[in-house]
């Protein structure tokens, strides 16, 4: 009797260690019950995770920083809109908040900060320590560019977002497949352009999550605990891919400085002082002119 109660004693245990792991995230330890996640990160403190969800990005970074990651894709493409940017500075250490959320402003445990938005994305210039973020802005939209493999079939492109909608939705914990808003495909190119867009002015942005998840995949780098790839099937052709470039567009544009930008500056300067001369010369001769009328009027009258 004793023996049986020990053995499924021992089979619950078993059970409860099988499941105490982390699904959105490889590199998790785990371990009590009920079932506590964290992930090491900078400074060796541990940050106790949410396995249900996406992890946020800022905590992901965190965690590898910690475990000294590198290696990115060079990165050329085109924008959706004028203010969209990419991340050229590729990871450092970020400042979360307790909710996993970035701080508006981030400086590498350096004097060097710069702001960031909800993407952990730098959209300022680099300044000192003095530098000011007013607030974390959102990114509202990503535009997700990712070249597919070498492929013997045709993709079937009016189904194309559906079903890239219907692959995040199953690899991204549920993410919301209504915020997929256009797929454009060039098949000579290989390219698929994503763009995934939430509505202005919602306080917080899940997309950005997601976006990292699926960088973190083409790079065959995943974070998931399940190493499946991201390979999206359309019309029976699946799709992998071998490369991904991600557009961040917030909602205040990007404040760096851009060089070409002080030519346009100068020249609409010079506009705006030969108006103002122009201006002041029409009514330097008006006055003169008008001085003198009154003065022959005056004459006139005097004759009279
Ligand atoms: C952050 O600091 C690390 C070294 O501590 C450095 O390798 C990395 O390039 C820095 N990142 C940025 C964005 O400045």
């Amino acid at each position: 009797m004793k023996i049986w109660i020990a053995l499924i004693v021992a089979t619950f245990a078993v059970g409860a260690y099988a499941q105490c792991n982390c699904e959105t995230m490889k590199w998790a330890t785990c371990d009590g019950t009920p079932c506590v996640c964290h992930l090491m990160t900078e400074n060796s403190t541990k940050q106790v995770l949410d396995c249900n969800k996406l992890i946020p990005k800022c905590f992901l970074m965190k965690g590898e920083m910690y475990r000294a990651r590198k290696g990115l894709s060079t990165r050329t493409g085109g924008k959706p809109v004028e203010t969209a940017f990419v991340d050229n500075d590729g990871i450092y250490d970020p400042d979360c908040e307790n909710d996993g959320t970035f701080r508006a402003k981030q400086c590498n445990n350096t004097d060097t900060c710069w702001c960031v938005n909800s993407a952990g994305v730098r959209r300022t210039d680099k300044g000192d320590k003095n530098l000011k973020c007013e607030e974390l802005v959102i990114t509202y939209w990503v535009r997700l560019e990712l070249k597919h493999k070498e492929i013997t079939g045709k993709v079937d492109a009016p189904n194309l977002k559906a079903a890239i909608a219907d692959a995040m939705h199953k690899r991204y914990l549920n993410f919301n497949k209504d915020l997929v808003k256009g797929v454009e495909y060039d098949p000579d190119a290989r390219l698929l352009v994503v763009d995934v867009e939430q509505p202005k002015g919602q306080r917080k942005s899940d997309l950005t999550n997601m976006a990292y998840y699926m960088e973190k995949d083409v790079k065959v780098l995943p974070l998931l605990r399940s190493q499946d790839p991201f390979t999206p099937t359309v019309g029976g052709q699946k799709l992998e891919f071998e490369n991904i470039l991600v557009y961040y567009v917030d909602e205040k544009a990007p404040t760096f400085t851009m060089q070409n930008l002080s030519g346009g500056i100068i020249a609409v300067i010079v506009v705006v002082v030969l108006a103002v001369v122009a201006g002041l010369l029409v009514l330097f001769f008006a006055t003169r002119r008008q001085r003198k009328y009154n003065k022959t009027q005056q004459r006139e009258m005097d004759n009279m």
